[in-house]
C-alpha cells in the first residue's frame, strides 16, 4: 500500500476519507490525489539533496492540475515545462518563474517569448536552429535568453522504448560530440546567455548507473567548457526516476539515488537541477472506478468498468501494469479476468489476464499508481467527458477539477453556415 492510501475497517481510504464517500459525492471514474503523499514524496527527495545546491523542478507533464502545482510551489519546488500551456498553468498556480526550466524539441517563437518575458531560469535548447531562433526572439524583446544545451549522451536507460530519450537514434538533444561547437556558437550570440548543460535520458528508470554515466559526461563537458572560458552554472540531469507499479518491483530509494548523483557532482562548482515527474506524483494518486458489468466471453471473463483508455491510456499505450484493488477488503475467490472499459477498441483495457476477486455490478475498484501520466494523458475519445480530480487532505476532500459536462464536450465547435 502506498503512502496516503490504506484499508481501514475493511474499506479503502485516501488519507482519512473512505473512497466510497468520494464516489458518492462526485461519481466515478474519478482521480484522487493524497496531499500528504505529495508532500511526503517531495520532502523525501528534497532532503536527500539538502546538503548540496540543488533545485528540484517538478515535471509538469506528469500531473498539471493547478492544485497539485500550487502544492509543489508551496513546498518550494521549481518546475520543468515543455509548452506555453504548462507555463501558463505554473504561473496561475503561483509558481516562481525564476525556478522554471523550459524543455522540449519544438518550442514556438510565441512560447519562447512567453518564457523570456516571464523571466524563467533557462531554456533547454535542443538544436542549433532552435538556438538561432531563440536568439532572434530574445534580441527583439531587448533581452537575453538564458540557456542550457540539451545533450544526447547516448545512454541506454533500459526502459520502455517509447520513454527512452537519450539514445543516438532519438529526436532529443544534441550529440555530445557536436555540443562543444554549439556552445562556441552560443556564446557569440547577443540574445543568448549560456548558463547550463542538460540531459534527460528516459523515464521509469530503476538502475542508477545510466544516471551516473550521464552526469559524468555532462560534468566532463562543463569542465572542458570552463577551460575555454565558458562558465557553466547549472547541470540539469533531467527526470526519469522509476517508481513501483508491481508489488515485486524495487526502484532505487531517493536517498540511494541521491547518494550516487551527489558523488558525481558534490566536488564540482556546478549547481544541480533535477526534473522529476513520476516519482513525485505517481503513487500519490489513484483512479477510482465502478464495475458496470461482469461478462463471460467465449474464452475470457471480463469486468467492464466505467473508466476507460480515454481516462488512463497507459495500459493501452505502453502495455503498462497498474495494480488494481477492490475498494473493500475482499476474501472472495480469485479468477482470471480482463478489466476493460466501455470504449469501442479492443485496446481498451486496464488489466489483462489478471487474477482478481469475484466482483459484482456496482463494486468500486481502485487503480493504483495513477497520479503520474494519468489525467494529463486523458482525452474525450468516444465523447466521454473527462473525469474529475479530487485532492484529499486528512479528513477532508476537495474537488480540484470538476467532471466535464456534455456542454464542455462541444465548447468551441461550430457548424458552418453552408450546412445550415
Ligand atoms: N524532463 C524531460 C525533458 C522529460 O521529457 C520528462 C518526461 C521528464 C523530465 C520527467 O520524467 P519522469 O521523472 O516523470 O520520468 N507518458 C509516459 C512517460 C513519458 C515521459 C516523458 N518525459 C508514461 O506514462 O510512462
Amino acid at each position: 500500500m502506498y503512502y496516503g492510501f490504506n484499508y481501514k475497517k475493511g474499506e479503502f481510504y485516501a488519507e482519512g476519507v473512505p473512497v466510497r464517500e468520494i464516489a458518492n459525492a462526485v461519481g466515478t471514474p474519478c482521480y484522487i490525489y493524497s496531499y500528504s503523499a505529495l508532500k511526503h514524496g517531495f520532502e523525501k527527495l528534497h532532503s536527500a539533496f539538502s546538503d548540496i545546491e540543488a533545485l528540484i523542478c517538478f515535471s509538469v507533464k506528469a500531473n498539471s492540475n493547478l492544485a497539485v502545482l500550487r502544492a509543489f510551489a508551496n513546498f518550494g519546488s521549481g518546475f520543468d515545462i515543455v509548452s506555453g500551456g504548462e507555463l501558463f498553468r505554473v504561473l496561475n498556480a503561483g509558481g516562481d518563474p525564476s525556478k522554471v526550466v523550459f524543455s522540449g524539441v519544438g518550442k514556438t517563437e510565441e512560447e519562447m517569448r512567453f518564457g523570456i518575458d516571464s523571466g524563467i531560469l533557462f531554456f533547454n535548447v535542443e538544436s542549433l536552429e532552435e538556438l538561432y531562433v531563440l536568439d532572434g526572439v530574445a534580441r527583439k524583446e531587448g533581452k537575453k535568453a538564458r540557456i542550457a544545451i540539451r545533450i544526447n549522451p547516448d545512454i541506454d536507460p533500459k526502459t520502455h522504448p517509447y520513454i527512452s530519450t537519450g539514445l543516438k537514434k532519438s529526436k532529443f538533444g544534441i550529440e555530445i560530440e557536436r555540443a562543444l561547437d554549439v556552445y562556441r556558437e552560443a556564446v557569440n550570440l547577443k540574445g543568448i546567455e549560456v548558463v547550463g548543460i542538460d540531459a534527460h535520458i528516459g523515464s521509469q528508470i530503476f538502475d542508477v548507473s545510466p544516471f551516473v554515466e550521464s552526469i559524468r559526461k555532462l560534468v566532463q563537458l562543463a569542465d572542458t567548457l570552463a577551460k575555454e572560458g565558458v562558465d557553466i552554472e547549472y547541470i540539469d540531469i533531467g527526470g526519469g526516476i522509476g517508481i513501483q507499479y508491481r508489488e515485486d518491483e524495487k526502484p532505487p530509494p531517493p536517498d540511494l539515488f541521491a547518494q550516487a548523483v551527489k558523488r558525481e557532482i558534490a566536488n564540482t562548482p556546478y549547481k544541480l537541477v533535477l526534473e522529476p515527474g513520476r516519482v513525485l506524483v505517481g503513487n500519490a494518486g489513484i483512479l477510482l472506478t465502478k464495475v458496470l458489468y461482469t461478462k463471460v466471453g467465449a474464452l475470457k471473463k471480463f469486468i467492464v468498468v466505467d473508466a476507460a483508455m480515454n481516462d488512463l491510456i497507459r495500459p493501452a499505450f505502453y502495455d503498462s501494469y497498474h495494480e488494481i484493488l477492490t475498494a473493500y477488503e475482499s476474501d472472495a475467490k480469485r479468477e482470471k479476468v480482463d478489466i476493460v472499459g466501455p470504449v469501442c477498441e479492443s485496446g481498451d483495457f486496464l488489466a489483462r489476464d489478471r487474477m482478481f476477486p469475484v466482483v459484482k455490478r456496482g463494486d468500486l475498484l481502485v487503480v493504483q499508481s495513477a497520479g503520474a501520466y494519468g489525467f494529463v494523458m486523458s482525452s474525450n475519445y468516444n465523447s466521454r467527458p473527462r473525469a474529475p480530480e479530487v485532492m484529499v487532505k486528512g479528513e477532508e476532500f476537495f474537488v480540484v477539477r470538476r467532471r466535464e459536462t456534455y456542454e464542455d464536450l462541444i465548447r468551441g465547435e461550430e457548424i458552418p453556415g453552408f450546412l445550415r
